[in-house]
């Protein structure tokens, strides 16, 4: 049967960056686990804290929005700090932590917190705190006194904080070992402190490195593909409950085009509805869907990436595309460049900070972002 056309108002998929999907599919244990976390913090006992990774596109910020939400819901007042590189972090998270303890009822643990913040806060220009100057020195090493300050201020007012900190790769590996160290500390004294890191698999790495206790005060959720049974859930629940079908054909073409990368699988779920003339939406339409799909994840998903890269590091890039998917030795990306790894060692490092590539292990290298080998073959053909 066909239909004049599905009402894109009514299209419910998201695609998008942190973007709530219509139904969140595969994250049940997580969010089961860190619910009874966030339970165990708030009645004295310790748990351990949650680092969520995965390439670009897999849910992470979605998740992490969940969990949020999740942890207000708990009694928790929630520091949500999108890393962006620079001191822009540390501001925002010291203003979100003094606008929560300005809110606290008071209490002899209130002034102490805010001597913290601010004691932080001189060492960080622009933070836009007006605190009465008491006798305090700048001292960024205090930011550990800030998590543990107003994690007990806020346990005074029988609150818990939940620090839930985006793209956590990109922050100052100093910074992130004074918020380990601070949050080890309410570890110890029972306060209830619930972290949640989420970026890109190199973040273990990271987070290990801060500081020996680290590791173990982590749980780490590693968020792949969807299966494909998660696929046509996430594509065909959200239709049925408008009163919408898939076949079983079309929605395994959204499992094959994915392969099971949410971002995927919401653009290719809502163009596919915006295309659709056949009822229920058939594998016909999928491919109606495909010019337009296509040219969305090229010029914003990928492009996105790309733009931001400098000429000289397209060559790695270009480079690392033509030994296909999956991780490589940095050698032999060097090698596929005409280049000695010392060479191309600072264009490496770069791509690293920039979020487009990461070291899955020591010696290794692969694109953060799901099929990005096939774009460049695509997008920039000349290797
Ligand atoms: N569990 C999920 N099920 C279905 N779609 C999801 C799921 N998690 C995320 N998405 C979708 O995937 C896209 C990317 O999610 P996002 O959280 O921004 O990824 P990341 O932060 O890892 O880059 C969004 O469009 C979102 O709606
Ligand atoms: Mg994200």
């Amino acid at each position: 049967m066909s239909v004049e056309r599905y009402d894109p108002i009514a299209n419910p998929y998201a695609p998008g960056a942190g973007t709530p999907p219509p139904a969140l599919v595969g994250r049940d244990d997580i969010i089961d686990d860190a619910s009874i976390a966030l339970q165990r913090w708030k009645a004295a006992r310790t748990s351990q804290h949650l680092l969520v990774t995965g390439l670009r596109g897999v849910g992470k910020t979605v998740l992490l929005g969940k969990l949020a939400a999740l942890g207000e819901h708990a009694g928790y007042r929630v520091i949500r700090v999108e890393a962006l590189g620079g001191d822009d972090t540390l501001r925002s998270f010291l203003r979100q932590a003094r606008r929560i303890v300005e809110e606290l009822d008071g209490g002899a643990r209130v002034g102490r917190a805010l001597r913290s913040i601010e004691s932080v806060s001189l060492t960080v220009v622009g933070t836009g705190v007006a605190v009465e100057r008491q006798a305090t020195t700048p001292d960024r090493e205090a930011l550990s006194d800030v998590v543990t300050d107003v994690v007990a201020a806020a346990a005074d007012d029988g609150l818990g904080i939940m620090i839930a900190l985006d793209e956590a790769q990109m922050l100052d590996h100093h910074d992130i070992r004074r918020l380990l160290a601070g949050a080890h500390r309410c570890g110890q004294d029972g306060l209830p402190l619930y972290a949640v890191l989420a970026g890109l698999p190199n973040l273990v790495g990271d987070v290990a490195k801060a500081a020996t206790y680290a590791e173990r005060m982590f749980t780490v959720a590693d968020l792949g593909p969807l299966t494909p049974d998660q696929v046509v859930e996430a594509v065909v629940t959200p239709a049925e409950e408008i009163g919408v079908s898939w076949t079983p054909d079309a929605s395994e073409a959204i499992v094959d085009l994915s392969d099971g990368f949410p971002f995927f699988v919401q653009t290719w779920a809502y163009h596919t509805w915006n295309a659709a003339i056949d009822d229920p939406i058939s594998a016909a339409d999928v491919e109606r869907a495909a010019p337009n799909a296509n040219h969305a994840l090229d010029s914003s998903f990928f492009a996105a990436r790309i733009a931001r890269i400098p000429a000289s590091e397209v060559a790695y890039v270009q480079a690392l595309a033509s030994l296909g998917p999956g991780p490589h030795r940095s050698g032999d990306v060097a090698a596929a460049a005409d280049k000695t790894t010392p060479q191309v060692a600072a264009f490496r490092d770069r791509l690293i900070d920039e979020g487009v590539i990461y070291a899955p292990r020591y010696g290794w290298v692969e694109f953060a972002i799901p099929h990005f080998d096939r774009y460049v073959a695509r997008a920039l053909p000349n290797a």
